[in-house]
C-alpha cells in the first residue's frame, strides 16, 4: 500500500514551519525563525508576527516539498495547526492549508499545537506506545497530560496561572536577558548557583497544583529589595536559582504522577523540554523511581510542522474525520484529543 504522504504547516507563535511526513519517515522539517526580528521589542509582536508568516509561508512550504523531492500533487494529506496560539499568526498557515487542500482536492487535518508538541516524541522514539505521561512544558502549557491511546488526552495536572516557558520569558526580562528568556536563563543558569530561596518549598505545590506566577513575582521582589539597597543582582544565581525552583516544582508532579499512575514510560514535550536542568532532574527522577523518560531532540522541542504532521497522521490513524474549510484558529484550546473546532 502507498504511505500517506502530509504537508504539517505550524505558525502559532514565531516559527513559520512546514513539514513532509511520508507514512513514519520525516522527509523534510523546515523551520524559520522570527527570533532576530522580536528580540528588539523584548518579546512577541502580534501584529509583527503575522505579518512575517504571510512573507514567509508559501517560501516555506515550497522547500519543505523540495527537500522531500515530494510534488504539491503527491500529497495525500495536510495538517496544521489551529490553535493554541496567536490568533493573526494562526490564521496565516490555517489560510494557506485550507488553500492547499481546497485546491489539491485533498482532507484537511485541524491539529492541536499541544497534542503535536507530545506528538514529537513519536518521531525520536518510533517504539513510544501509550500509555504514558506526557511532562508538557511550553509558553502556554505546563503540566502532566496521561495519554492513553493516539486520539486519548486527560491533563492530570495543570498550572493554575501562569506557563512555565511563560515564567522563563519574564524572569529573564526582569534580570535584563534577551527574548526568548528560556535558552539565555538556561546558559546564564550554568554559570551560577541556586543559592536563593525564592518561594519556601512548602508552598510551591499545595495539593499537587502548578503556578508560576507567584515564582515570577517573588524574583521581581527579590530584584526590587535589591536596586532599594542599591545592590547590584548576580544574574547567574538568578537564574540558576530560579530554573532550580521552577523545574522542581514541575518534576516532583510528575514524579507523584509516575507514582500515583504507575505509569512507568514517561516523555518529554513543548519548548521548555529543551531546558538542560529539566532534562537531566527528569532522567535522573526517572532512573530513581524505574521510569523510562524520553526527550525529543532539540529541533523538535520548540516550534516545528514535524510535530503538526505526525499528529495528523494519527488523526488520520484514528478515523478522526477532516477539518470543513471554515475551520478557524483558536487562541485557547483544552487538550482532549481531536474534537474541537472541525
Ligand atoms: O513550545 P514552544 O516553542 O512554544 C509554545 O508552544 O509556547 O515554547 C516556547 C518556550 C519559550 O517560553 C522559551 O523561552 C522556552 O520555550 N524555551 C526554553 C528553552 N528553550 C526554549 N526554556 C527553558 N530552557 C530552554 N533551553
Ligand atoms: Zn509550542
Amino acid at each position: 500500500m502507498k504511505e500517506t504522504i502530509i504537508l504539517g504547516i505550524e505558525t502559532s507563535c514565531d516559527e513559520t514551519s512546514a513539514a513532509v511526513l511520508a507514512g513514519d519517515r520525516l522527509l523534510s522539517n523546515v523551520i524559520s525563525s522570527q527570533i532576530d526580528i522580536h528580540r528588539r521589542f523584548g518579546g512577541v509582536v502580534p501584529e509583527i508576527a503575522s505579518r512575517n508568516h504571510l512573507t514567509a509561508i508559501l517560501p516555506v512550504i515550497d522547500e519543505a516539498l523540495e527537500k522531500a523531492g515530494v510534488s504539491k500533487r503527491e500529497l495525500d494529506a495536510i495538517g496544521v495547526t489551529y490553535g493554541a496560539g496567536l490568533v493573526g499568526a494562526l490564521l496565516v498557515g490555517v489560510s494557506a492549508a485550507k488553500a492547499f487542500a481546497y485546491s489539491l482536492g485533498i482532507p484537511l487535518y485541524a491539529v492541536n499545537h499541544i497534542e503535536a508538541h507530545i506528538a514529537a516524541n513519536y518521531i525520536s522514539t518510533p517504539e513510544l506506545k501509550p500509555p504514558f505521561l506526557a511532562v508538557v512544558a511550553s509558553g502556554g502549557h505546563t503540566g502532566v497530560c496521561r495519554v492513553d491511546g493516539l486520539n486519548s488526552f486527560t491533563m492530570i495536572a495543570s498550572t493554575t496561572d501562569d506557563a512555565i516557558g511563560e515564567a522563563f520569558d519574564k524572569v529573564a526580562r526582569a534580570v535584563g536577558l534577551p527574548y526568548p528568556g528560556g535558552p539565555e536563563i538556561d546558559r546564564r543558569a550554568k554559570l551560577g548557583t541556586a543559592n536563593i530561596n525564592f518561594i519556601e518549598h512548602k508552598n510551591r505545590h499545595r495539593n499537587g497544583e502548578l503556578s508560576y506566577s507567584g515564582l515570577k513575582t517573588a524574583v521581581v521582589n527579590y530584584l526590587h529589595n535589591l536596586e532599594q539597597r542599591g545592590d547590584t543582582p548576580n544574574v547567574d544565581d538568578i537564574c540558576a536559582s530560579f530554573q532550580k525552583t521552577a523545574v522542581d516544582m514541575l518534576v516532583d508532579v510528575a514524579a507523584a504522577e509516575i507514582k500515583r499512575s504507575g505509569i512507568k514510560t514517561v516523555v518529554a514535550a513543548g519548548g521548555v523540554s529543551a531546558n538542560s536542568y529539566l532534562r537531566a532532574r527528569l532522567k535522573e527522577e526517572g532512573e530513581r523511581i524505574g521510569a523510562n523518560v524520553y526527550f525529543p531532540p532539540m529541533s523538535l522541542c520548540t516550534d516545528n510542522a514535524a510535530m503538526v504532521a505526525v499528529r495528523a497522521r494519527d488523526m488520520i490513524k484514528e478515523n478522526i474525520p477532516a477539518a470543513r474549510l471554515d475551520l478557524n484558529a483558536a487562541s485557547y484550546l483544552k487538550i482532549t484529543g481531536a474534537g474541537d473546532g472541525r
